[in-house]
């Protein structure tokens, strides 16, 4: 390059400093509280500086409540929900494990790619996606395999299904294997009791049910685990994920990591409007405006994908795209000419299934209305005619 040649600049008015004001209804970020905006609007001060401690032990304090755990370590990874599936993941297994993944879902794959990665031993047990697995095929995997680890996804969000993890955590402790959990779509919005079921480490990510933006990864790990961490035959390869160096910055206050105080400022309010709530009755809340969702929908005359309720998550749906309906129309129609997001299915379920989130903030009765009529008026576009009032049947369900 000659040296003459100049460097493109940007030109001001070419940026757009104001995104789209779109209403998330999507599994990923999801609405965030206006408390959390102002929260992170406060002045940033350094990762090692004592108020930011302070605000970390806030957390870890609130965290510990929202996951159900008296876990002395519980705290946040600076990632995103990702990081706290590879940290559990790359602590707990190393070269030769044996683990045994319930897989029934993209986020089980990736729990399994991760376990690869490091080195395991893996035996996957294999269902439809949009299946959960019954207590005794569970039990009856983990007693055959006899793994040292057993990974389960809680809430999967490519399927929409709910797994219950108290046959799997007691089998698993039968033949001395730790349990990881994924809490992604589950925590703060869904009944998550880490002691109560026998999780060994979940974690989970803030975006979601906690109503907060995007990029820390909650984390509890048990003291069983704990030990088993210390007796690890194969150093760590992972540094920045390493739990006992990110446990000497929290607890030793060696410096790790530069950590964003302006996100945990973010996850601090967002966890105090949980408290202040009450967990149960924010469960409540998410759990009585799915109901509403799923009237509105079958009244409107589609199926839900997981056909059992008790298997529903109370975060995220997967109604069934009607036969003769193009689902990226019906998702291109909201997102132009409503501002609003949803997703849809990929994998087995691409073009099968849309995914409708109500989490957090979002899940209000006014946001199952609203989201309700906007999907009627995209669907309607694509020439499909409803075969019943959803509004009335949603509203009849709210009560
Ligand atoms: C169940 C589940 N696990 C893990 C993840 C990964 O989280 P992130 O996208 O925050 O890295 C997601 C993301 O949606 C998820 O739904």
């Amino acid at each position: 390059m000659s040296t003459t040649q100049q460097s493109p600049t940007l030109v001001k008015d070419e940026i757009s400093i104001h995104p789209p004001k779109r209403l998330l209804f999507g599994p990923g970020p999801t609405q965030v509280h206006p408390r959390v905006y102002q929260a992170m609007a406060q002045p940033i001060v350094g990762h090692l500086d004592p108020y930011f401690f302070e605000v970390s032990q806030d957390n870890q304090r609130m965290l510990r409540h929202v996951f159900g755990t008296e876990n002395e370590w519980t705290f946040v990874i600076s990632a995103t929900g990702s990081g706290g599936m590879e940290t559990a993941i790359s602590n707990f297994v190393e070269p030769g494990t044996k683990v045994g993944v319930f897989a029934n879902g993209f986020f089980c794959d990736r729990m399994t790619e991760m376990a690869r990665r490091n080195g395991a031993e893996i035996t996957r047990f294999e269902k439809p996606w949009g299946e959960a697995f019954s207590d005794a095929e569970a039990a009856e995997f983990i007693h055959r395999v006899k793994p040292q680890v057993v990974m389960y996804v809680t809430a999967e969000t490519s399927t929409g299904v709910f797994q219950q993890g108290e046959a799997i955590c007691q089998a698993a402790h039968e033949v001395g294997a730790l349990v990881i959990a994924d809490c992604v779509t589950s925590l703060g919005a869904m009944p998550v009791h880490v002691d109560k079921t026998g999780i060994d480490i979940a974690y989970s990510c803030t975006q979601k049910g906690l109503g907060c933006p995007p990029g820390l990864a909650p984390i509890t790990v048990s003291p069983r685990a704990l030990e088993r961490l210390k007796s690890r035959k194969a150093p760590m390869q992972a540094w920045y994920l390493d739990l006992q160096l990110i446990d000497s910055f929290y607890i030793g206050h060696k410096y790790h990591h530069t950590a964003s105080a302006t996100l945990f400022y973010a996850l601090r309010e967002g966890l105090a409007i949980v408290a202040e709530e009450g967990r149960e009755n924010r469960w409540e809340r998410h759990r009585r405006h799915q109901r509403a969702f799923v009237a509105g929908i079958e009244a409107m005359g589609l199926a839900m994908h997981v056909a059992d309720p008790a298997d529903r998550l109370w975060t995220l749906n997967t109604p069934r795209v009607p036969e003769s309906v193009d689902d990226a129309r019906v998702r291109q129609y909201l997102l132009e000419k409503r501002d609003i997001e949803i997703a849809g299915g990929f994998g087995p379920l691409a073009g099968k299934v849309f995914r409708i989130g109500l989490m957090g903030y979002g899940s209000t009765g006014e946001n199952v209305l609203l989201i309700l009529g906007a999907l009627e008026e995209a669907l309607r576009a694509q020439g499909w005619n409803p075969a019943g009032d959803a509004r009335a049947a949603a509203e009849r369900a709210l009560g």
